[in-house]
């Protein structure tokens, strides 16, 4: 089956129209949101209505989902992230509020688990190192797993001599083969952020993954970033959220 993988929309409406426009042309099957569909970005109410109008779809809550139905303090977030999480709480609708509160924080399938941070702290860890990756093996029953939040599209993966790569995934490269030949071999992926890269490209990012294949091809779409960063200006949101944009940070 083809999945459309994607996470981190963060009320991003130009940068996920760009992503479900890509997943429609790829004919995708099903779909896996790895969390943080809203949260920084302006249009959470628009978001949250095409993620949820998509079929067979696999979706857990980020940290920015649950604190803006205040499930999760903002004590702990920057400056910039409270401030959006407040005008995020405001700006939500019952029915959005109702689909953030049911959402788990850890989902597993029988073909995959998907988490937003990792499957020990799946609403805060950044799974960015081997040391995380290795202590978090053995949470995981169901390989492949599929996470977000550190906004990097990249991928770990356990070889069959139990070496532990982790490879930065680039536009259109696929990871296959050795790295995801089998259910029970542990490997990560994480497909970037649709709404706010961090890798210092812009284009939003997302990702196919082909489960007869077992590939993970990433895909980074281009849209119309001072569209979203007017709405953020006329909203009052924080100018860094507006600016960080176009820079992919
Ligand atoms: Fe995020």
């Amino acid at each position: 089956m083809l999945y459309g993988v994607f996470s981190d929309v963060h009320a991003n409406l130009e940068a996920l129209e760009v992503v479900l426009d890509f997943f429609r042309a790829s004919r995708t099957e099903g779909h896996i949101c790895c969390g943080d569909v809203v949260g920084y970005g302006p249009d959470p109410e628009e978001c949250l209505a095409k993620v949820r109008r998509l079929k067979n779809i696999s979706i857990v809550c980020g940290n920015h989902d649950l604190a803006a139905v205040g499930r999760l303090d903002v004590e702990w977030f920057n400056p910039y992230a409270r401030a959006a999480t407040l005008w995020t709480r405001a700006a939500l609708g019952g029915e959005s509020r109702r689909f953030l509160e049911g959402l788990t924080a850890r989902l597993e399938t029988r073909e995959f688990t998907v988490v937003h941070g990792t499957p020990r702290r799946p609403a805060d860890e950044y799974l960015l190192s081997v040391a995380q990756f290795k202590v978090n093996m053995s949470k995981v029953s169901v390989w492949p797993l599929f996470m977000g939040h550190s906004h990097m599209p990249l991928c770990f993966h356990c070889s069959a001599e139990g070496r532990i790569e982790p490879i930065f995934i680039d536009d259109r490269q696929c990871v296959t083969g050795e790295v995801a030949a089998f259910g029970t071999v542990p490997v990560a992926f994480n497909p970037g952020a649709v709404g706010q890269p961090r890798d210092h490209d812009k284009r939003a990012s997302c990702a196919l993954w082909d489960s007869e294949a077992r590939s993970f091809r990433v895909f980074r779409l281009a849209y119309d970033v001072a569209v979203t960063q007017a709405k953020i200006r006329s909203h009052g949101l924080p100018e860094y959220l507006a600016l960080r944009l176009a820079y992919g940070q």
